[in-house]
């Protein structure tokens, strides 16, 4: 611990408690205790350098003031304890959060992995996010979270850039619904950049509105999602644009899937030049026919889909694999082009397409 006595205070953090923040205010968190956390929390420019969180609790850096900047360095772990998290929150509006050169968030997986991913043992989330206000996070490393890593909820006008996602020691130790980003509620959301390796959506959007997901490398997960959408509080999706991304070993490529039965929308969807490989059950799948957790093979259009754009989707799926499955009632203006999938087989049960459309199984 690198804050624990007053004249170390005073000498990294140059500020008394009550006086205004002043932009060279620098102070370090570190070492394996929170205890000066709430004096840290002050400062306008924090540093998370080399710490181990104590475990069952929050590396809690919310409410920050406006304009503050975190840096992690080193390698941030936290201690062992079945529990939701999550281990890392924070919540501000302006505030830049950037990794250094170096940086690993190490949630040490493997403690909770038991191949049950949301049963068996209860396995902490790893960052919560609730940024507004132009906010950024960059250039974080993160490895083996026990379970979701990014929750991207409330928050808007934020980018998130550069982040790497690797899971992938959980692909053989028993990870899963390791979803790298679950965004819900939120506007005005770029993600771009970013490498996933992990064992469930490389995004998942459940609700929200203009979310961008830009030139990123998506891993051996479950692809690029939308939904599942209905039966939350928020059920409408208006705005999500995923361009140029890359989607490979994967159980599906592009995806939106609604909930059998719930109400909602999702409209102004754009899928442009995305490229998938190796994508083990659906190349695209868009379908209104989930219930917890599976398919019923029996959509229904409480959840319209609307204005879709497809365009320019490329690559292979495996022999196994089928090309595009849609199963939707209640969808229209769609405008598909240039999707171009190779490998694999038809799916034959496809229904509810757009007229004039120009997509097809
Ligand atoms: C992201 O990485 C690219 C390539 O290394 C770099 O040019 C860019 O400045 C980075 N952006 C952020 C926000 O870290
Ligand atoms: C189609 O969507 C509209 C608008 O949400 C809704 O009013 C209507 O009931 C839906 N139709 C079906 C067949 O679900």
């Amino acid at each position: 611990m690198i804050l624990n006595n007053s004249l170390l205070l005073s000498t990294l953090c140059a500020f008394a408690v009550a006086s205004p923040l002043l932009k060279r205010d620098s102070c370090t968190l570190s070492g394996s205790s929170l205890s000066t956390l709430s004096t840290v929390k002050k400062c306008s420019s924090i540093v998370i350098k080399d710490l181990t969180v104590p475990a069952g609790t929050t590396l809690d850096l919310t409410g920050l003031a406006s304009g503050t900047t975190v840096t992690f360095e080193g390698t941030t772990t936290f201690q062992y304890k079945e529990w939701a998290g999550p281990l890392i929150s924070i919540s501000g509006s302006k505030i830049k959060v950037v990794g250094a050169s170096g940086n690993v968030i190490d949630g040490q997986g493997a403690k909770w992995w038991d191949g049950k991913g949301d049963s068996g043992k209860v396995k902490p989330k790893l960052i919560k996010l609730v940024l507004t206000g132009t906010s950024t996070v960059s250039g974080l490393n993160i490895k083996n979270a026990p379970h979701q890593v990014f929750s991207i909820n409330k928050c808007s006008d934020l980018t998130v850039s550069n982040i790497s996602v690797d899971i992938k020691a959980g692909d053989s130790a028993g990870g899963h619904n390791t979803d790298a980003f679950d965004v819900g509620s939120s506007t005005n959301v770029v993600i771009q950049g970013c490498t996933v390796y992990n064992q469930d959506d490389c995004i998942a959007v459940n609700s929200g509105t203009n979310i961008k997901f830009l030139n990123n490398y998506c891993y051996n997960g479950h692809g690029i999602s939308i939904g599942s959408v209905g039966g939350r509080s928020d059920n409408t999706v208006n705005g999500f644009w995923a361009e140029n991304n890359h989607v490979i070993n994967s159980d599906n490529g592009l995806r939106i899937k609604t909930v059998q039965g719930a109400t909602g929308a999702v409209k102004n969807v754009n899928f442009i030049s995305n490229k998938i490989s190796g994508i083990k059950n659906y190349g695209i799948v868009i379908e209104g026919d989930y219930l917890n957790g599976k398919t019923t093979g029996t959509a229904t259009g409480g959840v319209p889909i609307t204005n879709l754009v497809m365009k320019d989707t490329t690559g292979s799926v495996s022999s196994s694999a089928k090309r595009v499955k849609i199963l939707v009632v209640n969808a229209s203006s769609w405008q598909w082009s240039g999707v171009s999938i190779t490998g694999g087989a038809s799916y034959s049960g496809c229904s509810g397409i757009p007229s004039g459309s120009g997509a097809s199984c």
